[in-house]
C-alpha cells in the first residue's frame, strides 16, 4: 500500500480567524516595491534618546535587565501605570493585583477576551471596528455582534441597546477610535455604561489612543466608578509614547477578573519583555514634553491630511477625525475596497487599508493613517491626486 501522509488537522479555533488586512497590505506592497504608506498605524517618531539610554544603561549595569520580570510586570512600572490611571482617569487601582503589564494592549485585550468569553457568548462591537477585536472574540469562540456607529461615526447607544441579547457578556469600546478617528461624546459613553450595568455586562475599554485627542480631551469609560467592578481598562505604550516595537501595554481589572487574566498571561508570554518594560518605565516617568510634542505633531498631520483630502473632494469624502491618526475616506467608484486598495498599491504606489476590513460601515471606503512623516504624507497625497486625476481624465 502506498503511504499517504496524514493531512494535518487544525483547530476550529484557528480556522475561525484570519490575519488582518492592516498587516496584509504592507506585505502586498513589499512585493510591488516603491510604495509610500497611509496604511499601518505606526507613528513615525523614533524612540527618544532618554528612553534608549535608560534601556542601554540597565542592560549594561543591571543583570536583571535581561531576565524575566515578575510575571504581572515590573513593580515600579505597575505603580507608575496605577499613578497614570489615578491622575488621568480618577481610576484608583492596586498595583499589586489589579494591574498587568502585557505584551502590548493586544495581549491584554486577548487575555480579557479569553477570560470573559466562552463558546457562543456574544460581545458587542461598535462598527466599523478595530479588526483584532473581532478576531480575538472569534479566537475565544465567541460571536461578535456589531452595533453600527451613526453615519457621522459617533457612538450610538441605541444601536448598542438593540444588540444586547441574553448571550451578551461584554462590550468593547475604544475612543479615540480606530479606524474612524472619532472621539466618542461623553453622554453617549455614559449611556453605554448604563446599558452595561442594566444588562450585567463587562466593559472592555480599549484606551490605546487616549492621549491622542486633538480638539478636547477624550472621555474614558475607565473614569466611571460605577463601572469599576465590571471593567477591563486597557492601555498601550505604542501610540502615545511611539514605542510600537517595544511591545508593552497595560490593563486594569478588578481582582477576580485580573486573577483569571494572569493565568492566560502566564500561558501566553510569562511576562512582557524586560527591555520593553524598562523603556516603558523610562517613558512614563521621564520628561513628558517630548510625548506631548508627538501629539502636537500628529494634530498638525491631521490638519495636513484633511487639507489634502479637501483638495480631493469629488473623489474622496471623509469625516474630520478628532483623534488617533486615522481617517476613513469614501470613494465613489463602484468597486470593492480590496480591489480599490490593490489598485492604489499597483497603480499609484500608495498603501491604504480596505475599509470593509473594519466591518460594517467600512464599505466603499479606505482607511488612511496620518502617522507617517509629513514628507511621506505629502508624497502619498500627490500620488493619490495623480491617480484620481488619471481616473477622471483630470489634472490637479
Ligand atoms: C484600537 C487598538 N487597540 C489595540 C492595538 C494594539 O496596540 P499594541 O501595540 O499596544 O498591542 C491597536 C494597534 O493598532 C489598536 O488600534
Amino acid at each position: 500500500m502506498p503511504h499517504t501522509p496524514a493531512s494535518p488537522r487544525f483547530s476550529r479555533r484557528a480556522g475561525r480567524i484570519k490575519i488582518s488586512a492592516t498587516k496584509l497590505m504592507p506585505m502586498l506592497a513589499a512585493e510591488v516595491g516603491g510604495c509610500v504608506s497611509l496604511g499601518q498605524g505606526v507613528p513615525s517618531f523614533a524612540t527618544p534618546d532618554f528612553v534608549v539610554d535608560a534601556v542601554c544603561a540597565a542592560l549594561r549595569h543591571d543583570p536583571a535587565a535581561g531576565k524575566y520580570s515578575l510575571q504581572p510586570g515590573l513593580p515600579d512600572l505597575r505603580r507608575a501605570v496605577a499613578g497614570l490611571l489615578a491622575h488621568e482617569k480618577g481610576l484608583h487601582a492596586d498595583p499589586v493585583g489589579e494591574i498587568l503589564i502585557a505584551v502590548g494592549a493586544m495581549e491584554a485585550l486577548l487575555a480579557a477576551m479569553l477570560v470573559l468569553v466562552d463558546r457562543g457568548d456574544e460581545v458587542i462591537v461598535p462598527a466599523p471596528s478595530y479588526p483584532s477585536h473581532v478576531e480575538q472574540i472569534l479566537l475565544a469562540e465567541g460571536t461578535p455582534v456589531f452595533a453600527r456607529l451613526r453615519p457621522d461615526f459617533s457612538l450610538d447607544p441605541e444601536a448598542v441597546a438593540r444588540a444586547v441579547t441574553e448571550k451578551t457578556r461584554a462590550i468593547i469600546v475604544s475612543s479615540p477610535h480606530n479606524p474612524t478617528g472619532a472621539v466618542f461624546a461623553e453622554p453617549d459613553l455614559r449611556a453605554v455604561a448604563d446599558i452595561a450595568i442594566r444588562h450585567d455586562l463587562t466593559v472592555i475599554c480599549d484606551d490605546t489612543y487616549d492621549s491622542l485627542s486633538y480638539d478636547a480631551p477624550a472621555f474614558s469609560l475607565a473614569a466611571l466608578p460605577e463601572l469599576r467592578e465590571r471593567l477591563v481598562a486597557v492601555g498601550s505604550f505604542s501610540k502615545r509614547f511611539a514605542l510600537t516595537g517595544w511591545r508593552v501595554g497595560h490593563a486594569f481589572a478588578p481582582r477576580p477578573i485580573m486573577d483569571q487574566m494572569l493565568k492566560i498571561h502566564d500561558c501566553a508570554t510569562i511576562c512582557a519583555p524586560m527591555p520593553g518594560q524598562i523603556a516603558a518605565l523610562a517613558a512614563l516617568t521621564g520628561p513628558q514634553d517630548v510625548f506631548t510634542g508627538f501629539a502636537r505633531t500628529l494634530a498638525r498631520r491631521r490638519d495636513l491630511a484633511c487639507r489634502r483630502l479637501d483638495a480631493l473632494a469629488g473623489h474622496l469624502d471623509y469625516i474630520r477625525p478628532a483623534g488617533a491618526f486615522y481617517v476613513m475616506a469614501r470613494y465613489h467608484e463602484d468597486i470593492p475596497p480590496m480591489d480599490m486598495a490593490v489598485r492604489l498599491i499597483r497603480e499609484a504606489g500608495v498603501i491604504t487599508i480596505p475599509g470593509d476590513a473594519f466591518g460594517p460601515g467600512g464599505e466603499q471606503s479606505l482607511r488612511l493613517s496620518f502617522g507617517a512623516a509629513e514628507t511621506e504624507l505629502n508624497e502619498a497625497f500627490d500620488r493619490l491626486e495623480e491617480f484620481f486625476g488619471r481616473e477622471r481624465g483630470e489634472t490637479f
